[in-house]
């Protein structure tokens, strides 16, 4: 709710018809769930949380959440072959289906998001077991792209109806310090980077806080735009990438190529300590983007005084930018699947609120080695 006071009158106008408590969930469509939930437990440091199948009454999939503080995965597997999660993964291999938002009331998130343009993907659905009622609907974004909303005031379970709690006494795996999702990607086709940010001020009243155009993200060879979309409150932040004209190409040309069309390009990670968590999550097997060490000579001169120690970061090949209210440490690891698609990010921030523009070109330099590496450049 928010007051705008004119001349004539004063007068209340509601513009929060979409209030967002954060990021509830990410589910991702893989071809073997039970293997990609392995992978997240031991490599990067998730606990079992739920498991839903068959045993649980769901007859055409295999789902398992995993959970560290607060971010929660969702793996989500095909049972059978004529079947929607099938065809998305024969068409995108394993990457992000849904961007999952928790709301106070999922019903009204529906109503207000589909009024304004938004193309339904579920209807609100009331779900509930002897833990109380959850409510879920959902709406289309970019690609085969999802929102769904999440009203889970009313329940009380581990994770939700249809799932039952899942452990393994055996497999308890060390938490890596990954604590929240700061902000989640979108890879988008050429000229749809501003329709997108008009769908997320339109439909979900976001707001562009942020916007990057290709002299900001280019090197010698390729480019990219980008615009940040963010929630009214910041708990929800939605940059959005299109490619842009370079002499080679662009690494956002590469992703639409082999993910079939637009998706989800990255998810960030939040942590306390970055060096703990990337030498945890490195020791783990989690590869990552290396720059070359020359970037780390001139590292202070460009972002004044740090609390870190220079050579962890430099050994890790930990990225620091600085911006007006304080700065951030970042790393982006390898694509996760073997397509070039899907990859983390992993931030600290001590202040800034920025997206390490200072580092895109060095990463980005770092990004067509790994293309040209592939033929791809
Ligand atoms: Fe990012």
């Amino acid at each position: 709710m928010s007051t705008t006071i004119t001349s004539e009158t004063t007068q209340t106008i509601n513009t929060d018809f979409l209030p967002l408590e954060g990021t509830d969930y990410v589910e991702f469509y893989v071809g073997n769930a039970k293997q990609a939930a392995h992978y997240y437990m031991s490599a990067f440091g998730f606990q079992a949380l739920a498991y839903a199948g068959p045993e649980t009454g769901v007859k055409d999939r295999a789902s398992y959440a995993v959970r560290q503080h607060k971010l929660t995965f969702v793996l989500t597997t095909p049972l059978r072959a004529d079947n929607p999660i099938a065809d998305h993964i024969y068409k995108h291999g394993d990457g992000v289906k849904a961007l999952s938002l928790r709301v106070p009331d999922a019903t009204s998130a529906w109503k207000e998001t589909t009024k304004r343009g938004a193309r339904s993907f579920m209807e609100p659905v009331k779900m509930k077991d002897n833990d109380g009622e959850l409510v879920m609907s959902g709406i289309h974004t970019y690609g085969d792209t999802v929102h769904l909303f999440i009203e889970r005031k009313n329940y009380n379970g581990v994770f939700m109806p249809g799932y039952r709690a899942w452990s393994n006494p055996y497999f308890k795996p060390a938490d890596t310090g990954l604590l929240y999702v700061d902000h989640c990607v979108g890879n988008v086709g050429w000229n749809q980077m501003n329709p997108w940010v008009k769908f997320y001020e339109d439909v979900m009243g976001f707001k562009n806080i942020l916007s990057f155009d290709d002299e900001d993200i280019s090197t010698e060879y390729s480019a990219l735009m980008s615009k940040v979309m963010s929630s009214g409150n910041g708990f929800v932040k939605f940059p959005i990438n299109e490619p842009a004209e370079g002499k080679k190409k662009s690494q956002v040309e590469e992703y639409l190529d082999f993910y079939n069309g637009e998706g989800c390009q990255h998810v960030a990670l939040a942590t306390n300590d970055i060096v703990k968590t990337v030498t945890e999550l490195q020791s783990r097997g989690v590869e990552f983007l290396k720059v070359p060490t020359s970037y780390y000579d001139d590292l202070l001169d460009r972002v004044g005084h740090i609390d870190e120690d220079l050579g962890p970061l430099r050994e890790l090949g930990i990225l620091v930018d600085r911006d007006n209210e304080g700065y951030l440490l970042q790393l982006f690891s390898k694509p996760v699947e073997d397509r070039p698609t899907l990859f983390f990010e992993i931030i600290q921030r001590k202040g800034a609120k920025s997206f390490g523009k200072g580092n895109f070109k060095a990463l980005f330099e770092a990004i067509e080695r790994e293309q040209d590496a592939r033929g791809n450049l």
